[in-house]
C-alpha cells in the first residue's frame, strides 16, 4: 500500500455494478410482473420456491427503487464515471409476452439514466441479468423455447428505441455461462424427470445466443456507435501438477466457459464443443439461418465478472477437498473468502490476457469484489480494511494486464452498496463502500453508511489509480 503507480488510461470507466432484482425491491411496484428472482428466496443455486411463503429479501431489496438519488448522488460523490445496472424485464414486461410495454416501467429507467446524467455518469445496462418473466417459465418453459427469442429481442429493441438517446453501453445478458451451473437463474429451467438436463442447457444457450445476436443487430440498427457486449462469469483453471493429463483437464473445464465467449466473439461453435456435444448425446436444434446470425451478430466487446480462480486434476485423492461456489479442488496456495472463494489478484491479470490474446477485442471487468461480514461500530464507522486489500490487490494486477497491452474500457466493481447476494439470497454478505442498514430478516433503518472503503475508492478515482 501507500507506493504511488501509474495513472489508467485516460477516459477510463471507473464505477460499481448492480443488478435490479438485488437492490430495487418494489417488487410488485407499477405493474411490475413475477420474475424468477421473485421466487428464488434461498438464491441462484437453490431450487424456486413458488409458494412464496418463505421471506424473500429480493421483493424489498435495499428500496433503490424509491432510494435511487440519493444512492447516485453518494456514487457521484466517489467520482463514479460509470454504474452497471439492468433492466428489470417484468417492469417492462410484466409476463414477457405483451406486445404493449410497461410505461411505467419504462419510464422508471428513464428517470434513473437521467439522474445519471446530472453527474456525468455513463450508464452500463445488462439488458437481462438473472430475473426473466416467471409466466415466460410456466407457459413456455423458458428458454428452452425458441419463442422467448422474439420475446426477448421484442424486449431489446423496445429499450434500445426507448432510451437511445441516453446509454450506449450494453450487454445482452449477465453471466451467460450460468445456465450451466443455475439453471432456473440462468435459462428459466425446470426438468422433468428422465430429461436429458445437459441437452436442455445447451439448447436454452443456444437460443440465447440467437438472441443476443438479435440484440447486438438489433442495436447497432437502433443507436449508432452503441456498444453491445457479451458478459461471462470467468472461471480461469489451473492445472493441479504439471503432469499433461492435469493440464489438459483445466483446459476442458475452462472450454465449458469460453464455449459461450468463443460463439458471440467469433460468431461460430467452436470445434471442441461440437465434439463435446457427439461424446454426450447433445443435439442442438438448430434453424436455418441461424449460424449465419451468429456470425452477423457478434459482440463488440467481452464484458465478465472475476471473483476466483479454480483447480483442475485428474486425482481423485485431490477431488475430495472442495473450493469455491461450484465445488472443484482447493488450491493450496489461496486463502479463500468466509463464503469460501478462493481470493486470487494475479489470476485477474490472467484472465484479462487470455482474454485479450483469444479476441482481441476491448474488454470490460464488469464485476470484481470481496463479500464479507461487515460490522457497524457504535461511532457509526465500518472499518471495511480487508475489502481495501482485495480490491487495491487486484487492480494491481488489472494494472500490469494494461501494461501487457490489454486494452480495457472500465472496472465496475460489484455492489458499490450493500445489496442482496444472488447465490445465498441474504444481506449479510456485503461487497459494498456504502453499509446499508438492513439485515437478513429485513430489518433495519435501510440507512446508508460511508465505510472506509468509500473513502479509499474515492482517491482511487479522483487519482485515476495513481493512489493505488
Ligand atoms: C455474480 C452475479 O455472479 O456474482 C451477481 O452476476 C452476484 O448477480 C455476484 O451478486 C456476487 O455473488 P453473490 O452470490 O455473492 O451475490
Amino acid at each position: 500500500m501507500n507506493k504511488m503507480g501509474k495513472r489508467f488510461p485516460e477516459g477510463f470507466l471507473w464505477g460499481g455494478a448492480v443488478a435490479a432484482n438485488q437492490l430495487e425491491g418494489a417488487y410488485k411496484a407499477d405493474g411490475k410482473g413475477l420474475s424468477t428472482a421473485d421466487v428464488s428466496p434461498y438464491g441462484i443455486m437453490s431450487p424456486p420456491d413458488e409458494s412464496m411463503t418463505a421471506y424473500n429479501l429480493y421483493h424489498d431489496g435495499i428500496d433503490f427503487y424509491h432510494k435511487y438519488k440519493e444512492d447516485i448522488a453518494l456514487f457521484a460523490e466517489m467520482g463514479f464515471k460509470a454504474f452497471r445496472l439492468s433492466i428489470a424485464w417484468t417492469r417492462i414486461f410484466p409476463n414477457g409476452d405483451e406486445t404493449e410495454p410497461n410505461e411505467k416501467g419504462l419510464a422508471f429507467y428513464d428517470n434513473l439514466f437521467d439522474e445519471l446524467k446530472k453527474y456525468n455518469i455513463e450508464p452500463v445496462v445488462t439488458i437481462s441479468h438473472y430475473e426473466m418473466p416467471l409466466a415466460l417459465v410456466k407457459n413456455y418453459g423458458g428458454w428452452k423455447n425458441r419463442k422467448v427469442v422474439e420475446f426477448y429481442e421484442h424486449f431489446a429493441r423496445t429499450v434500445f428505441t426507448r432510451y437511445k438517446d441516453k446509454v450506449k453501453y450494453w450487454m445482452t445478458f449477465n453471466e451467460i455461462n450460468v445456465i450451466l451451473h443455475a439453471p432456473f437463474t440462468g435459462g428459466g429451467l425446470l426438468f422433468e424427470e428422465g430429461e436429458n438436463q445437459k441437452n436442455a442447457q445447451y439448447q436454452g444457450a443456444h437460443h440465447q445466443f440467437i438472441a443476443s445476436a438479435l440484440a447486438v443487430k438489433a442495436g447497432h440498427e437502433i443507436i449508432p456507435g452503441s456498444q453491445i457486449g457479451c458478459m461471462i462469469a470467468s472461471m480461469v483453471t489451473y492445472p493441479y501438477t504439471s503432469k499433461p493429463e492435469d493440464m489438459f483437464a483445466a483446459m476442458q473445464q475452462d472450454r465449458q466457459t469460453l464455449f459461450f465467449s468463443d460463439v458471440q466473439a467469433r460468431g461460430s461453435y467452436p470445434g471442441y464443443m461440437k465434439r463435446f456435444f457427439r461424446d454426450n448425446n447433445i443435439e442442438i436444434v438448430m434453424e436455418e439461418g441461424d449460424e449465419q446470425l451468429l456470425k452477423d451478430g457478434t459482440v463488440d466487446y467481452i464484458g465478465f465478472s472475476y471473483y476466483m480462480s479454480f483447480v483442475a486434476s485428474t486425482d481423485p485423492e485431490h477431488q475430495k477437498t472442495s473450493g469455491n461456489l461450484l465445488e472443484g479442488v482447493k488450491n493450496p496456495y489461496l486463502a479463500s473468502s468466509e463464503w469460501g472463494w478462493q481470493i486470487d489478484p494475479k489470476g485477474l491479470r490472467i484472465v484479462l490476457n487470455q482474454l485479450h490474446d483469444r479476441y482481441q477485442k476491448p474488454l470490460f471487468i464488469v464485476e470484481n469484489g470481496l463479500g464479507a461480514v461487515d460490522t457497524l461500530s457504535t461511532d457509526g464507522t465500518v472499518e471495511d480494511d480487508y475489502r481495501i486489500d482485495y480490491l487495491q490487490s487486484h487492480l494491481e494486477e488489472v494494472r500490469e494486464a494494461i501494461e501487457d497491452g490489454v486494452e480495457l474500457i472500465g472496472y465496475t466493481s460489484w455492489g458499490p452498496i450493500d445489496l442482496v447476494s444472488a447465490s445465498t439470497a441474504e444481506l449479510r454478505k456485503r461487497y459494498g463502500y456504502i453499509y446499508v442498514d438492513r439485515d437478513s430478516e429485513g430489518k433495519g433503518t435501510n440507512n446508508r453508511i460511508k465505510k472506509k472503503s468509500f473513502h479509499w475508492y474515492k482517491e482511487v478515482i479522483e487519482t485515476n489509480g495513481e493512489s493505488l
